[in-house]
């Protein structure tokens, strides 16, 4: 029987459209998900939205949608961003989805059964950005530390859970328990929090001034209050009580949030656990704040981070491996794109990716892509070998500690000797000189690479599984282990190795800083061209060459739900392909079936708002909008274009 593992993110908001913030959580979860399937065990990834409450209410007036419209609208948003990321998320939860509702109202009443809630009349301090009251001691010069906001005198009576009565337990049990909370600043946070006694938790609001959410079991006039509803989610999605996936997975639950939503999830959730008699999460994980312009990221200040501009313009793996290398786990962390550009090019171009590429092409020029079998070894390759194996445990110890930033510099610890190891190892010179050992050499380098590749999979899972295919082998993405990674020699490469165009392209800074303002003010940024690292040079003949330019006829054209600008056609170049284009709002549907374009058909497949484009169409732009390439008069489907 495997481990078993169970990530979850928080459960967003959808009063705003995500952000760096969200998509860095969500990666750090995606990340520990492949990392655990690595290590051979079943895994269960959590993500969602958090619909209920009066912020959502608020935002849905503003945009003069229906709270149900806007939710739906904002929600999308969410679920279409983690595929563009490459979020391999298990489940997607709403708090809106109907069998949620039922277990926060069947939560409820065993909880109320407990003598665990009553009823009274309050008076406080409420903000209505945090939706919860906050006591005179918690307010700084008299506002909400998070809204700068002074909050309104609210007097209701409401209903209370009795979470003072789980004090003396969650204290003992945080005590007992180090790694409950996790790192150690945020676990000494909640304890000095619960060094103060404890207050009861008001969990419903009045329908007379809230509507939008669930309606508690044993009074229509109130709903739920929003956290009480948001964190019984991880439970929900599990099927709680009965679900077989409850069993299974909540006994190794962790949960990853970053600071501003520690007192919910260190105190309310493990004592609303308590009283519901679940067993509590195993570890809370809690990272620092992404800041801008060394403040809060936000939208009247206009600095948001959008994280798909950034993954359009640099590359999905480029953003994961930057936050994931940036920021240390559980520190602030600085946004800029200048760094995120020099991690491209020093990290990734110019040590992976040219490690990569200079090795293949070795492999290629001294035995015409085929790996030959080791000849005599010597001191070198052992010492190679033995840090590219050791590395293995170096890094699961890191990642098991959430250290992701030293788990990636051991990572390239081993990419810098392997480049030692060439230049000292010369192999242009062996190949005139000792071919036989020029064989171990190749070997070795071939070996410490299947090693990197695996370890980087769960960081930058596309580029990983490139170089796997490249390196002809058989175990690639998750079907690989720790285990298998560390046993040297273990495959043999099932095809010859291939020959590819550089993994990571460089970026010019020089030229990319003309282009600025960047991506992070969330103004729409112009695309930079990293093709080759010469962003405005000239294309040589042979380049040119590569294109794959044909004629196509669109046989269909679909609407892509949630998407204003473009279509999923459907076109015949010989074969039918699959092509996302941006013409929405230039071209109806309705005209598009049976008119001939020109597409460029070997474009690398990419995911857009979900579906899967299998080249480009060409067109040409102007102030009238767009215009389609098209040949001057009917030609054969699939005509190669020279
Ligand atoms: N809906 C609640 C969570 C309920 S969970 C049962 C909520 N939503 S949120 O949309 O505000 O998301 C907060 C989370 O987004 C943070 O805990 C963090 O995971 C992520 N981030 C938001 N801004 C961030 C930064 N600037 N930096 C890093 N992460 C941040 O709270």
């Amino acid at each position: 029987m495997s481990e078993k593992f169970y990530i979850t993110t928080p459960i967003y908001y959808v009063n705003a459209e995500p952000h760096i913030g969200h998509a860095y959580t969500t990666i750090v979860a995606d990340v520990l998900n492949r990392f655990h399937k690595l290590a051979g065990e079943e895994t269960f990834f959590l993500t969602g939205t958090d619909e209920h409450g009066d912020k959502i209410v608020t935002a849905a007036e503003n945009s003069g949608q229906t709270p149900r419209e806007y939710v739906d609208r904002i929600s999308g948003m969410f679920k279409d961003l983690w595929p563009r990321l490459n979020i391999s998320n298990s489940a997607f939860i709403r708090t809106t989805d109907l069998y949620h509702q039922e277990t926060v109202r069947n939560i409820l009443s065993l909880v109320k059964e407990k003598d665990d809630i009553y009823f009274s009349e309050y008076e406080g301090l409420y903000c209505f950005g945090c939706e919860r009251f906050y006591t005179e001691k918690e307010l700084v010069d008299g506002k909400c530390p998070d809204h700068q906001t002074e909050p309104d005198v609210i007097k209701e009576a409401n209903y209370f859970f009795r979470m003072s009565r789980y004090q003396e337990w969650l204290v003992e049990h945080i005590t007992q328990n180090p790694e409950f909370i996790r790192p150690e600043r945020y676990r000494n946070e909640v304890l000095s929090f619960l060094s103060e006694p404890l207050e009861d938790l008001c969990i419903s609001r009045p329908k007379s001034r809230l509507t939008w959410g669930i309606t508690l079991p044993f009074d229509e006039d109130f709903v739920t209050y929003v956290w009480f509803d948001a964190l019984i989610n991880y439970v929900s999605a599990l099927g709680y009580p009965e679900g077989e996936r409850f069993n299974r997975f909540w006994p190794h639950a962790q949960h990853i949030i970053a600071k501003d939503i520690l007192k919910p999830h260190g105190i309310y959730w493990p004592c609303m656990l308590k009283s519901a008699g679940i067993e509590p999460y195993r570890h809370l994980n809690v990272h620092g704040y992404w800041n801008i312009d060394a403040g809060k990221m936000s939208k009247s200040v206009g600095n948001v981070v959008d994280p798909l501009s950034l993954a359009d313009i640099y590359g999905v793996d480029p953003f994961r491996y930057f936050v994931m290398r940036e920021m240390a786990f559980g520190l602030d962390s600085e946004f800029s794109e200048k760094a995120l550009v020099n991690r491209l090019n020093a990290d990734l171009a110019n040590d992976l990716g040219n490690l990569v590429s200079r090795s293949l092409t070795m492999v290629h020029k001294y035995f015409d892509g085929v790996l030959p079998a080791p000849g005599p070894s010597g001191e070198e390759d052992e010492a190679l070998r033995s840090s590219a194996v050791e590395l293995v445990e170096i890094y699961r110890g890191h990642l098991n500690k959430m250290a992701f930033h030293k788990g990636l510099m051991a990572v390239w610890e081993v990419i810098s000797d392997v480049n030692k190891y060439i230049d000292a190892m010369a192999p242009w010179v062996l190949a005139k000189s000792d071919p036989e050992r020029l064989k171990t050499v190749i070997c070795h380098i071939y070996e410490t690479l299947r090693i990197i590749a695996g370890l980087v999979w769960p960081f930058i899972p596309a580029s990983a599984e490139k170089i796997q295919e490249q390196l002809g082998l058989k175990r690639q993405g998750e079907n690989c282990s720790l285990e298998d990674l560390k046993k040297w020699g273990l495959e043999k490469p099932v095809h010859p190795i291939r020959k590819a165009p550089g993994l990571f392209p460089r970026i010019d800074v020089k030229k990319k800083e003309k282009h600025a303002p960047a991506a992070a003010r969330k103004e729409k940024p112009k695309k930079a061209k990293t093709d080759g690292g010469e962003p405005q040079g000239l294309v040589s003949f042979k380049d040119f060459q590569k294109l794959d330019l044909r004629i196509g006829v669109i046989v269909a054209a679909e609407e892509i739900p949630g998407s204003k600008k473009l279509f999923k056609l459907t076109v015949d170049m010989g074969e039918e392909r699959t092509v996302v284009a941006g013409i929405k709002g230039h071209y109806e549907k309705e005209n598009l079936p049976g008119m001939q374009v020109l597409l460029l058909a070997n474009l690398e497949p990419a995911k857009l708002m979900g579906v899967e484009s299998q080249g480009m169409l060409l067109a040409a732009g102007d102030k009238d909008g767009l215009h389609l390439m098209r040949p001057d008069s009917e030609t054969t489907p699939g005509a190669k274009v020279k």
